[in-house]
């Protein structure tokens, strides 16, 4: 560890913002530096409810995985843009339920492959395929996939938190498509989304200058409303209860639907924080669906 956050790997530029470790900071991780704490606290500042929605993002994804194993029968994960190792990985939830679960985390950043790679010890059910999501045969014919994943049976693609970092012009589409053509029946999707349907109509000024605030980054967000994030789940299924706000996505407690905020987590040993001002959501929707 270097004094200002892990030792980076040769050629990562850890002056510029980056996304990955941004969220990491949300989460309470160590694996940041100060240019990504800088911009998360701007994040913050205007969006007060940042690192509650990266922790109320982060249960869904237990949530999810957790009905996947227990309820669904799936054994396999393809994670795509998996993020900085931290509490509650994929295979962690996975493999507690079922040993047999196979994991393969998939992410561009290099500090966040380094740190997999080095946290994961257990290569014969999870590997690291370091690589951008949207280069799909790669990923699909990478080695480490096809060594872990068996894809004449199902497997659960993993898209949380990482469409809205795909642009339009990228074919957010085409390439949910292409993983979803490639796996067997029975297979399942799983998205979390940030929206604008919320935020942008109660805080447009603050929307505004967190959107500005990624764009600074090396991947600028883009927010879609409920039917452009349903329409990415062509060719599957909802399940219940369909494309829903994340915090109500089959959860654990009952969500009071009179809330006027978010509580969530201390962060950093502080206050619980509330996410004002628009009902109390967390401005993203959440979904799970399985192969038609
Ligand atoms: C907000 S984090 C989400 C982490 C995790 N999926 C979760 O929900 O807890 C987004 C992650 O996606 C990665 N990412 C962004 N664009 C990507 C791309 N085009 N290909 C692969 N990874 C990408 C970032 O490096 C980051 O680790």
């Amino acid at each position: 560890m270097g004094e200002d956050g892990p030792t980076p790997p040769s050629g990562v530029d850890i002056t510029v913002p980056n996304v990955a470790r941004m969220y990491d900071y949300y989460l309470d991780g160590k694996d940041n530096y100060a240019a990504d704490r800088e911009a998360a606290e701007r994040v913050i500042e205007v969006m007060p409810g940042s690192r509650a929605g990266a922790q109320a993002n982060r249960a869904f994804l237990v949530r999810a995985v957790r009905h996947l194993v227990a309820e669904a029968g799936i054994t396999q994960f393809l994670d795509l843009g998996a993020g900085l190792p931290t509490q509650n990985n994929v295979h962690e939830v996975a493999l507690s339920l079922n040993p047999d679960a196979r994991v393969v985390y998939v992410d561009w950043d290099p500090v966040v492959c380094s740190h997999s790679r080095a946290l994961l010890r257990a290569p014969d059910s999870v590997g690291v395929v370091e690589a951008d999501l949207r280069d799909m045969d790669a990923i699909l014919r990478h080695e480490t996939t096809r060594t872990l994943l068996d894809f004449d049976r199902p497997v659960a693609v993993m898209m949380v938190s990482i469409l809205h970092f795909v642009d339009d012009s990228d074919d957010p589409h085409g390439i949910v498509a292409r993983y979803r053509d490639a796996t067997a029946p029975g297979s399942h999707l799983v998205v979390s989304h940030l929206t604008g349907d919320l935020m942008a109509k109660a805080r447009p000024e603050e929307t505004a200058r967190a959107e500005e605030i990624y764009r600074r980054t090396a991947t600028p967000v883009h927010l879609r409303t409920h039917q452009e994030t349903e329409d990415l789940f062509k060719g599957y299924g909802l399940v219940d209860p369909g494309l829903v706000w994340l915090t109500d996505w089959r959860p654990d407690e009952p969500v009071p639907d009179d809330s006027t905020v978010v509580r969530l987590g201390g962060g950093r040993g502080g206050p619980a924080e509330e996410a004002p001002g628009y009902g109390g959501r967390i401005p993203a929707y959440a979904g799970v669906a399985r192969k038609l």
